[in-house]
């Protein structure tokens, strides 16, 4: 048999030898290195005190973003850092207006929820939400998203992997839809960012958002937000502050100059310790490189399929190898209460109403953990049927 030599990096992640980690997608492993770079911060603070702004701290943003460039396919100085997606998402609307003929926000319902909820917000704007009907639980129709895209629109947030069934979406089509009528597109890669190989600056993605929680092992309060550098010098950010001024420590009164990209999409004073936080993740996935973490996370996956077939378990996933994220979602009866008890027995998953108990293997995690979490999965359900 072949030795998997992305096994090497398990003992970099120490949970992984506690219990069955399959729910990267929720929240990834820590890296054991992030306690040294959070221990960094620490003595900064302590033995530098005020001065560390100028040693570093102030471009700690700006340097986090240099470093994951790469694995969302941007260039060096196209993204911000921000506390979440959420925040993001208000920067980018706050560079909008609604009040005109083109005020439309237009998303599928297999959008994350709180897509949904920051743009219901927007009406007061004037802005007009409108939901494509999703084909099913599963996968957005493109056809209707891209007729539902039009003169009328002014953003399209579109999740490049649904949080639900890690369906990929077919972003290319809607970004060229998108384009030919003027409007723009948020591509959302939360659920793909560090798991699944991505171009957005070939894709010409006006804006990308995601955070670090998941696949990129960042832990919380690392989001981001890359823009497209054509669009990124002449948007202009109501959500903003003191950090996007392009001469922040003069302290100039009333309305901002705003800095080049990305720093003018800052809103205030950076989240140092998250940042610090974030970087093992992205230093060991651009070390790894996706391509290889997808290759890998394709084989898993396909073997969870396969089990959980065989078990005679609904699927809620795509099966095609190019339709499927990292994660695979298997429909069970009773799923909440079979995900708590797959958590008592150290297969550590999670369970999203409307689609089942979501597994996500990742490279740290080994085939047999899968043939064990998928026998768990099997007596805990035969044991309630019986
Ligand atoms: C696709 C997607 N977008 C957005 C979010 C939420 O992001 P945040 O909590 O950073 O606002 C999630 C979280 O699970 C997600 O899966």
């Amino acid at each position: 048999m072949s030795i998997d030599p992305l096994l090497s990096w398990r003992k970099e992640f120490p949970i992984v030898e506690t219990c069955t980690y399959l729910v990267s997608h929720s929240l990834g492993a820590m890296p054991r290195r992030t306690s040294t770079y959070l221990q960094q911060f620490a003595d900064e603070w302590s033995s530098r005190g005020v001065r560390a702004w100028h040693e570093g701290w102030w471009e700690v943003g700006r340097m986090t973003g240099d470093l994951l460039a790469p694995v969302l396919g941007a260039a060096a100085g196209t993204i911000s850092m921000h506390q979440n997606v959420t925040v993001t998402m208000s920067i980018i609307a706050s560079c909008h207006t609604f009040g005109g003929k083109r005020n439309r926000i237009v998303m599928t319902d297999l959008e994350f929820p709180s897509n949904m909820y920051l743009f219901e917000g927007f009406r007061r704007y004037g802005a007009e939400i409108v939901y494509v009907k999703s084909a099913d639980a599963m996968r957005t129709d493109l056809d209707a998203l891209l007729d539902a895209i039009d003169e009328r629109t002014v953003l399209v947030p579109l999740s490049y992997v649904l949080f639900k069934s890690a369906c990929i979406q077919n972003a290319a089509a809607v970004i060229e839809k998108a384009h030919k009528v003027g409007a723009r597109v948020i591509l959302d890669v939360y659920q793909a960012a560090g798991t699944v190989p991505m171009e957005v600056e070939g894709l010409r993605a006006d804006f990308a958002v995601g955070g670090s929680v998941k696949w990129l092992c960042g832990g919380p309060g690392a989001g981001f937000l890359y823009v497209r550098p054509d669009l990124a010098t002449e948007l202009e950010p109501a959500i903003v502050g003191w950090a996007a001024h392009a001469h922040p420590f003069e302290f100039a009164t009333g309305k901002i100059a705003y800095a080049d990209a990305p720093e003018r999409f800052q809103s205030g004073t950076p989240n140092v310790p998250s940042l610090y936080s974030a970087r093992a993740g992205y230093e060991i996935v651009r070390e790894i490189g996706v391509p290889a973490i997808r290759e890998k996370s394709l084989r898993l996956t396909r073997r969870l399929i396969d089990l959980a077939q065989q078990a005679g378990f609904r699927i809620n996933t795509p099966e095609a190898d190019e339709e499927r994220g990292g994660s695979v979602i298997i429909d069970v009866p009773d799923g909440q209460r079979v995900a708590e008890e797959l958590i008592r027995r150290e297969v550590i998953v999670d369970y999203r109403p409307g689609a089942g108990i979501r597994m996500a293997p990742h490279f740290y995690n080994t085939a047999e953990e899968i043939e064990h979490a998928m026998e768990m999965l099997v007596s805990i359900v035969g044991a309630a049927q019986a």
